[in-house]
């Protein structure tokens, strides 16, 4: 089953790539760090210098960005969200930046993250103000898109508040062609679906695929465990109509990663990290990086993780089980093998009675049919299973609200695959608390 429908969404993202947005950005999902779930609308630098809304926290985190190793992980832009500008617009109709928050102006701030190696993204909003009560572009389009061209701004979030839902089909559109216009290439992140899924409306996503590089389908993340469940709900009960708009160029948007900050435990800030690798979701870390805890920044890191989420085909996965709590999500990836694509497959517990759970399954029963078999390895724990036939049932112990995920790479070599075995034997590994069936001729 879910085989043959990701076969049909890889058919889909090949005709949809005429007719997206040609802007040459997010061929992967984009990778950055944003102010805007951790830090707020703290405008209050008297009180709170090292925590409000200010250059010295985008810098400060540029910094860090650099120096703990997230740009080497692929970490690339960052960030401002709302609460960065004046109350009022200048006597030219321009926006100005906070004077005391932002003294040197966004221009500075832009030259600053560009000598770290680093790109710069701002935040608006289509309607009349920003969620926040700041100016919004509304009536200043062109004005505003191409003020961010003259101050080298890569990345461009527009948010949806004090705006007619009704109205988005034609202002978002306008609004990029107009940073088209300025010919400076920047990334366009959309809030059109979300504000008209709340009106009642239903988007047209093929419209929202051709003028934007990412968009929000559903409610802002906050910092609770229940918040990151209702996101996976939301993914999971409308994948549907959601994933086959995925692709490179354009993706689904489930909103910041929280790991590191206050409402999560450690099991589900793994869980948050696969789950968004599986579902191709921009990774936009929202914590502060002066002070998060080694196990936390280790998850954000997880390069074997990451690399899932950047995966060139740019498929999003789905969910393919829900039972009784156990979830078991997949997400096709290369390399692929003649008819077969390689997967992350994550095993994800939703149960709060406090034992781990066993989950049990065939690679087969997963859609891993191919007949060379495939290399499997864990991407949290240090373990390769080795190449395991689609007839070979793997076990997992899934902790309450945690994740086991996995890769499999379909092999591409017929003379390795697994032709030795006679009977099957149970391996019990110890560090991992998986199971493993393997091989006599082993
Ligand atoms: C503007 O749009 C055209 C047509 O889609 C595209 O070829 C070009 O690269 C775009 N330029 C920028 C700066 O986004
Ligand atoms: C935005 O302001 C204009 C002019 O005051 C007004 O006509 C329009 O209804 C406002 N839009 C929203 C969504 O409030
Ligand atoms: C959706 O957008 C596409 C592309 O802009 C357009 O051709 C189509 O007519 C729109 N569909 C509806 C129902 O408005």
């Amino acid at each position: 089953m879910c085989q043959k429908c990701q076969i049909g969404i890889l058919v889909f993202c090949l005709i949809s790539g005429g007719i997206a947005l040609e802007n040459g950005l997010a061929r992967t999902p984009p990778m950055g760090w944003l102010a805007w779930e951790r830090f707020r609308c703290n405008t209050d630098c008297k009180n709170d210098p090292e925590n409000c809304i200010s250059e010295n926290l985008f810098r400060t985190m540029a910094d860090i960005v650099i120096s703990e190793g997230y740009a080497a992980a692929g970490y690339e832009y960052i960030n401002v969200d709302d609460c960065w500008l004046e109350k009022e617009r200048d006597r030219f109709g321009q926006l100005v930046p906070d004077r005391q928050r932002f003294p040197r102006g966004m221009k500075a701030l832009a030259d600053y993250v560009h000598s770290k190696g680093l790109k710069f993204g701002i935040y608006e909003d289509f309607g009349n103000y920003t969620c926040a009560g700041y100016p919004g572009v509304l009536g200043y389009l062109r004005t505003d898109a191409e003020t961010f061209a003259s101050w080298d701004v890569d990345y461009v979030k527009l948010d949806g508040c004090y705006a007619h839902p009704s109205e988005m089909d034609r202002g978002y559109p306008e609004f990029g062609f107009y940073l088209n216009q300025t010919g400076r290439a920047m990334m366009y992140s959309c809030s059109w679906p979300v504000y008209q899924i709340y009106a009642g409306m239903q988007p047209n996503f093929t419209s929202i695929i051709e003028h934007c590089n990412l968009w929000r389908n559903f409610d802002d993340i906050q910092d609770s465990w229940a918040s990151v469940e209702s996101i996976i709900d939301y993914y999971g009960n409308n994948q549907d109509v959601i994933v086959a708009n995925a692709g490179p160029g354009h993706w689904n948007d489930p909103d910041m990663l929280i790991i590191g900050n206050f409402g999560l435990s450690y099991e589900q800030s793994k869980t948050q990290m696969a789950i968004w690798a599986i579902l191709a979701a921009p990774l936009l870390m929202s914590v502060d990086l002066r002070s998060i805890r080694p196990e936390y920044k280790a998850i954000l890191q997880n390069k074997k993780i990451i690399a899932v989420d950047q995966d060139p085909l740019g498929i999003q996965g789905r969910r393919i089980y829900k039972h009784k709590g156990i979830e078991i999500w997949s997400r096709p990836i290369t390399p692929l093998y003649q008819n077969y694509f390689s997967y992350a497959i994550a095993f994800l517990n939703r149960r709060t009675d406090g034992t781990p759970s066993d989950v049990a399954v065939t690679l087969k029963e997963l859609g891993l049919t191919s007949p060379t078999g495939y290399r499997v390895e864990d991407l949290y724990e240090d373990v390769d299973y080795g190449v395991l036939s689609s007839q070979t049932k793997i076990k997992v112990k899934v902790n309450p609200s945690g994740v086991v995920i996995l890769r499999a790479d379909v092999q591409n070599d017929f003379k390795r695959r697994i032709p030795y075995y006679t009977t099957q034997r149970t391996i019990y590994n110890p560090l991992s608390q998986v199971f493993r069936i393997r091989n006599n001729g082993f």
